[in-house]
């Protein structure tokens, strides 16, 4: 645990149902029933991680809800989105289909900021369909968003306008840090290379002639992607996450979508 003391306000904070404010001006009193926050603690000391405790995590600025199943939304993935809405017209009525959805973070805002935009969310996990809905139904969006359950696009008859996926990028045998352990393979893990899953998104990209695609990579993987493309496409624009690293790509085969 890198931050014990901030860690246990957080729990104390959570468990409680107080902000931050309230714990300050409360810091002498005892907490009346402290056996479901003992078992949070014990919890937390095996390294699960402090969301799928509480099942709270904080994207964007907002709250959503999480729970084991579902990918704990990474903050670098705000900048997935930063980079379609960098190119989207607010007022745009496009057809977008996200490819794993997880918790619905990545729907959930384009929805917010593209409001007569068309939303389809596809994941092959029931359990992260599952946190999808529940967070859809925590901000009113379940009539937006249709998510359905389905590998890649095999779901997906409608013509797409804007692809977006924050996909599984990590190869099968990399070694990880133990807080993953608690996360769900499918969420992590995309093949033996680990760009497999990207390469049959830009294949589909490319079959179904979508005119935008915009996807989150490992940090070793722009080569592979421009390799994989050969130059068949209009644009080709790579962004970098605040650690300065390869994080993700912008693909667009017209001009003006
Ligand atoms: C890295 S997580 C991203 C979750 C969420 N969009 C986010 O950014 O936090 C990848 C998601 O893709 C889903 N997934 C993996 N393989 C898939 C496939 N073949 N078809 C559809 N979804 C898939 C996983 O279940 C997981 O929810």
């Amino acid at each position: 645990m890198e931050r014990p003391r901030r860690e246990a306000q957080l729990l104390l904070m959570a468990y409680l149902n107080k902000d931050e404010l309230w714990l300050m001006s409360h810091a002498l009193d005892t907490v009346a029933d402290a056996d479901g926050l003992k078992t949070w603690v014990t919890r937390r000391q095996k390294n699960e991680p402090l969301e799928y405790i509480t099942n709270k995590v904080s994207f964007y600025s907002q709250e959503f809800f999480i729970k084991e199943g579902a990918l704990i939304p990474r903050p670098e993935t705000e900048l997935l989105i930063d980079e379609v809405l960098k190119r989207v017209d607010a007022e745009s009525t496009l057809t977008i289909v996200e490819v794993g959805v997880g918790s619905g973070i990545i729907s959930i805002l384009l929805a917010q900021h593209l409001p007569k935009a068309k939303i389809i969310a596809v994941d092959i996990s029931q359990d992260a369909l599952q946190v999808a809905r529940r967070n859809m139904e925590l901000f009113s969006l379940s009539e937006r968003i249709a998510l359905r359950e389905g590998n890649l696009l095999d779901t997906v008859t409608e013509k797409i306008d804007l692809l977006v996926s924050n996909p599984p990028y990590i190869a099968d045998d990399e070694p990880l840090e133990s807080n993953l352990d608690y996360e769900p393979d499918l969420a992590l893990f995309g093949g033996s290379i680990g760009d497999e899953i990207i390469q049959k998104l830009l294949d589909e990209t490319s079959s179904r002639a979508i005119p935008m695609f915009a996807c989150e990579m490992g940090y070793d993987q722009k080569e592979k992607v421009a390799r994989y493309l050969d130059g068949e496409y209009t644009s080709l624009e790579f962004y970098k996450d605040l650690s300065g690293h390869d994080r993700g790509f912008v693909l667009t085969l017209e001009k003006n979508i």
